[in-house]
């Protein structure tokens, strides 16, 4: 068999991520963060289905994650524990439809990698195979070296995540900002540098003060990419809902509303329900007819 060389046509490839690493120091001026002038920092959002798939893609994002966020933001659980393996399946599959372009990553759900290796790879390769996804991403540092390297092994591309880690909401009794004290900065970094020495090609820092993101960024020659984490990583991310003012409630102070969609949505909504009641929908020129009734209102000029 022989195999052609492509260019990647125009597709995003997990070296094309590596390859948007800074190695610029971050600044020492909060308000100045640089930016190597020939690299671009990496634009990241979630996407759980065809639509909003196909939207972020042809908007030019460089990553779309498939997050087990989808467990709180489309499922309305309470929380990323219940996700299921079927649920991140379904969605990736819907989410793969929508993708030309952008790499797709997608999460492994709290329980498809904790019980051993071998069982966390067979998971991992379903998202591939079944799902489409061409990276998976999960979350933890030094207790997932031997995880994360036997994906690696079996070449599968893995996305770290370290930080505020929400599958371990039990654990750590909430959501709440990690690393603010030396020890756990401490044990922060070496999260990120096992993740690194396991073979990720990138990493999510979730959560932890702007200057401990920025060391950690400084220090590894993955990518990192912040939600939370403040602006001297080398990519972002944030949750598509949130983006686009979809999300109920309140949202975390980093995520930025670009758009207010969900009250977009109520205003055409409530219109529809007022021109139903109202009669004026559907008109005249938004029904069918007859062809004889159609010909009689063409000759009235109607
Ligand atoms: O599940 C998710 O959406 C995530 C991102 C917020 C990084 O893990």
């Amino acid at each position: 068999m022989s195999v052609t060389l492509v260019a990647g046509n125009g597709r995003i490839t997990v070296p094309d991520i590596l390859n948007r690493k800074q190695h610029t120091a971050p600044s020492s001026s909060p308000e100045h963060s640089q930016q190597s002038p020939d690299k671009k920092r990496i634009t990241c959002l979630t996407a759980y289905d065809f639509p909003s798939a196909r939207l972020v893609d042809e908007a030019g994002v460089d990553i779309i994650l498939v997050g087990d966020s989808l467990g709180m933001v489309v499922l309305g659980y309470e929380n990323t524990v219940p996700v299921t393996m079927d649920e991140m399946l379904h969605h990736t599959r819907a989410v793969r439809r929508g993708v030309k372009r952008a790499l797709l990553v997608a999460d492994m759900p709290y329980g498809s990698y904790h019980t051993g290796a071998g069982e966390a790879v067979i998971n991992a390769l379903r998202l591939i195979k079944e799902g489409g996804a061409e990276a998976v991403k999960l979350e933890g540092g030094e207790r997932r070296l031997e995880v994360i390297s036997r994906m690696v092994e079996a070449e599968i591309p893995v996305m770290g995540h370290v930080g505020l880690t929400p599958q371990s909401v039990n654990a750590l009794g909430g959501f709440r900002v990690q690393g603010r004290t030396a020890d756990t900065a401490e044990q922060l970094m070496r999260d990120a540098r096992a993740v690194e020495a396991a073979g990720a090609f990138s990493i999510v820092l979730e959560s932890v003060p702007r200057e401990l993101a920025a060391a950690i960024t400084g220090e590894l020659r993955i990518p990192t990419i912040g939600i939370g984490a403040g602006p001297d990583c080398d990519g972002q991310v944030l949750v598509y809902h949130d983006l686009v003012g979809l999300t109920a409630g309140s949202t975390p102070r980093f995520a930025r509303r670009y758009a207010e969609l969900g009250e977009e949505v109520k205003r055409a909504v409530r219109e529809y329900c007022d021109d139903v009641h109202a009669g004026t929908f559907p008109s005249d020129a938004e029904s069918f007819h007859l062809p004889a009734v159609a010909g009689t209102q063409t000759k009235q000029g109607k």
